[in-house]
């Protein structure tokens, strides 16, 4: 048995096509069924759903043979224990540090200001600033980091940016792109040893199927 670690949404629906090049078609719809483990047509594949940043922890545990995670994520988990082989190109977005509109985030650079940073990336954050010598308090968070400075938490966040379109609605301005995210393929590696005949095949497949013309 291969167990595919996923959680819903997005990592989920971008990785449904990989799977289907792969002849894998997941038999329930998580966003209508409330089960944790579900059924493929091959009755060697299964899906199970956790956490988005829960996924790494599974599989480096081998409660998963492998799964799909963004690079946010094994970054703030470590990777210890993962064989990352492949970057399968989806769920792509930025780190960026963004600031209350009218913040004058350069000036405050410039004078060597200690800055309050609201987050859930606390490695990405920590490593960023202090490799620009920048003073920071992080604050912990675990969601809607986009409040903080409009209610006088933070002075900045560090968050995950794609249209832009959720700073724009909460009059925030990204101020400096930290890196490029997208979705990585993460394997057991014990279970690459153990399993090598039922992965490779696969991981060739989606190394394929996530080739994207330019
Ligand atoms: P949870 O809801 O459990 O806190 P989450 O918000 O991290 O989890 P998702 O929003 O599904 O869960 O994000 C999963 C991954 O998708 C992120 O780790 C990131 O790599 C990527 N991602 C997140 N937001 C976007 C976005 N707006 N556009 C593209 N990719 C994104
Ligand atoms: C993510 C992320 C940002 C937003 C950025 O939130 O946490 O808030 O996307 O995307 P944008 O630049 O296209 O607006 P998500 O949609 O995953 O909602 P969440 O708060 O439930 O994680
Ligand atoms: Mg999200």
């Amino acid at each position: 048995m291969i167990t595919l670690a996923l959680s819903k949404g997005r990592i989920f629906d971008e990785t449904l096509p990989l799977l289907a090049a792969a002849g894998i078609e997941v038999l329930e719809d998580p966003e209508k069924s409330r089960k944790l483990i579900l059924p493929t047509n091959r009755a060697d594949v299964r899906v199970v759903l956790v956490r988005a940043s829960d996924v790494p922890t599974y599989v480096q545990f081998g409660g998963a043979d492998m799964g799909v995670a963004g690079n946010d994520v094994l970054i703030e988990h470590g990777g210890h224990g993962l064989y990352q082989p492949l970057d399968l190109q989806i769920a792509k977005c930025h780190v960026s540090v963004a600031v209350q509109d009218g913040f004058d985030y350069a000036y405050a650079v410039r004078q060597g200001a200690r800055l309050r940073v609201a987050t859930k990336y606390t490695a990405i954050a920590r490593d960023f600033f202090a490799q620009k010598g920048v003073h920071v308090d992080l604050v912990k968070l675990y969601g809607s980091m986009e409040l903080a400075p409009l209610i006088g938490m933070a002075d900045a966040i560090v968050d995950l940016v794609s249209t832009g379109n959720t700073l724009r609605a909460n009059h925030l301005v990204e101020v400096e792109r930290i890196m490029e995210i997208s979705s990585q393929l993460v394997v057991n590696q014990a279970a690459l040893r153990l399993k090598q005949a039922q992965l490779r095949p696969l991981i060739d497949v989606f190394a394929k199927a996530s080739v994207k013309p330019e």
